[in-house]
């Protein structure tokens, strides 16, 4: 074929798109005529050697005939598409009975289940649901707990401190080791009388096993009154844990030892296995561990303002996250931050 010429690039194209009848074969051929090292690139590059009085003919002659081959180029592959599509049509089944695709749709997380059972049961025997800062003071996490810092149950202080600059009258930033700061934050804030609880996350510098982990979760309990005593304390965890486990939970009080609380109990609940007979879970005790409690300790009253000759209560603090681990039997307590959806998916 005798190379084209300006005049004849443009019958000549327009004859090929006529015949042309797929998608494929248009771009091609839109690429050999105006791409860059297309035939119209190439004629144009000769306008150099043209005189000036003829390099513009040639220019605009040029940009003409450019302009008509992209407009054809536009309409045939318009009506391309079109045909593509009405032939498509014509032979895709569209039914209207399949059933769409179900979208994923997560849950609550097994914590925050319990967590919000807690205090929903909580809610209902009159406490309120307080809140406390994960980097607490010392002073909050230890001093105003009545542990002084010469104190051995400073050894929690083994923790993660933040070094960042903070009010010394409080001493420097932890990561709260329990949730027992609030106890004092909320007595300062609010007075006498008073019926709270505290879910929150805790921090400790520690080794990670199957039910040992550096972050887990608390609920701290505080109850201000007159006349209160641990019978009342008694009757709220029964409560609690028989509504929480839908079965008949018995609570026992041993003596235990906390700075914060005067006299300090540990607090043990009957196994949810066998019911206090002995079985392999609660080590044939018939007891399970639960969680630290006691009478407010007078000092710990004082750092709140409280006044102990006219109010006295009771604390307990136990570990949420353990709940969870029993409540579901869940063996390894680092599946809960795991993340891992073929965990998630069984709750
Ligand atoms: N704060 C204690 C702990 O973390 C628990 C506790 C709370 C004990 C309140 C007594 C009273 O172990």
């Amino acid at each position: 074929m005798p190379a084209s010429t300006l005049q004849s690039l443009l019958p000549e194209t327009l004859a090929k798109i006529e015949k042309i009848s797929d998608l494929k074969t248009l771009e091609n051929l839109e690429v050999e005529v105006l791409g860059r090292k297309g035939k119209l690139t190439d004629m144009l590059r000769g306008i150099k050697d043209l005189s000036d009085d003829k390099k513009k003919t040639f220019g605009q002659e040029a940009n003409k005939i450019k302009l008509e081959l992209e407009s054809a180029f536009a309409q045939k592959r318009d009506k391309l598409e079109k045909k593509a599509l009405s032939e498509k049509l014509k032979t895709e089944i569209f039914d209207i009975t399949e059933p769409g695709i179900k979208p994923e749709v997560g849950h609550v997380h097994p914590l925050s289940k319990v967590q919000w059972e807690v205090e929903n049961i909580f809610s209902q025997m009159g406490f309120a649901i307080m809140d406390g800062p994960e980097i607490e003071s010392e002073y909050f996490n230890f001093e105003g707990l009545n542990i002084p810092a010469h104190h051995p149950a400073r050894d929690m202080q083994d923790t993660f401190f933040i070094d960042k600059e903070h009010d010394p009258k409080f001493g420097k930033l932890v990561l709260r080791t329990h949730t027992s700061p609030v106890q004092v934050r909320t007595m300062q804030k609010y007075g006498a009388p008073l019926r709270i609880i505290v879910p929150g996350r805790v921090f400790r510098y520690e080794a990670t096993d199957a039910s040992h982990d550096t972050t887990f979760d608390q609920v701290e309990g505080l109850l201000i009154d007159k006349n209160i005593s641990l019978a009342h304390l008694k009757g709220v965890l029964e409560e609690l844990l028989t509504r929480l486990f839908r079965q008949k939970v018995v609570v026992r009080f041993r003596p235990g030892y906390f700075p914060f609380v005067e006299p300090g109990l540990e607090v043990d609940f009957s196994c949810l296995l066998c019911e206090g007979k002995g079985c392999r879970v609660c080590k044939h005790s018939g007891w399970m561990e639960f969680m630290g409690a006691g009478m407010v300790h007078e000092n710990v009253l004082k750092s709140g303002g409280i006044d102990p000759k006219e109010y006295q209560g009771w604390a307990f603090g136990f570990g949420l996250t353990r709940l969870v681990l029993m409540r579901y039997g869940i063996d390894d307590i680092r599946l809960l931050k795991s993340s891992d959806p073929r965990f998630l998916e069984q709750f």
